[in-house]
């Protein structure tokens, strides 16, 4: 994961930190803030239907300038709608993807996609954009209310942009008794693995809510 300084671990919420970050990098910049494709293939393959990859609707929550759409495209899930909030990525990745059509961009806030539809989507991705919505320099014993506020007005939306028998596979450093509040809705099954680290950093999760 990136060093960061205690102010910043505050200002990972906000659209103008990321809008600020993303204006620094150059057009071509690719960051994956942690793990990548080849570290999450195994959880990725297990809870995905590969069968069905060309049928397959994706919604990348937080895409930033990760490059795992474009592993992802690459090994067969071509329809992947990215979003984010940082118009300047999005920008960017449109640049950078042309040549990879099915994938599209669109500059949103994940806790309101009423512009990028409803019920449509098979699978959702978030690879460390919850754990930014969450960020903040407090106890995460004791989360602020409108901290966990915003959490669950993300995961309605997420929710709602997915079909019926959709999933969401969050990837995160936030331990199960931490996520477990925000992540755990009684409209979906929540299920989580240990992704340990081959070479002995520390664990990370992968939650699945199946709706
Ligand atoms: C920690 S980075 C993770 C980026 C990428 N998923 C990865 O794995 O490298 C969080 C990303 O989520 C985006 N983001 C944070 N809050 C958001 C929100 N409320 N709506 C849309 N995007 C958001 C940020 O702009 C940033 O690109």
């Amino acid at each position: 994961m990136a060093d960061l300084t205690l102010s910043e671990v505050d200002r990972l919420q906000t659209k103008e930190y990321w809008d600020e970050r993303y204006q620094k990098d150059e057009d071509d910049a690719k960051f994956d803030w942690f793990k990548t494709f080849a570290d999450l293939e195994p959880f990725f393959r297990k809870h995905i239907d590969w069968a069905r990859a060309g049928e397959l609707r994706v919604i990348m929550l937080g895409c930033g300038n990760s490059i795992l759409s474009e592993e992802l495209y690459d090994e067969g899930l071509k329809n992947i709608t990215n979003v984010d909030f940082a118009e300047t990525c999005i920008e960017q990745m449109k640049r950078k993807y042309a040549d990879r059509p099915a994938m599209t961009w669109h500059v949103a806030d994940v806790r309101d996609m009423a512009a990028i539809g409803s019920g449509e989507f098979d699978v959702a991705i978030d690879k460390g954009t919850l754990d930014a919505l969450l960020s903040y320099t407090g106890s995460v014993w004791d989360i602020p209310d409108d901290i966990k506020a915003s959490g669950w007005s993300y995961m309605d939306e997420v929710h709602r942009v997915l079909k019926p028998g959709g999933r969401l596979l969050y990837i995160s450093y936030r331990q199960p008794h931490f996520a477990r509040p925000i992540i755990g809705r009684e409209y979906w099954e929540l299920t989580q693995e240990t992704i340990a680290d081959p070479k002995g950093g520390f664990d990370y999760f992968g939650y699945v809510m199946q709706q």
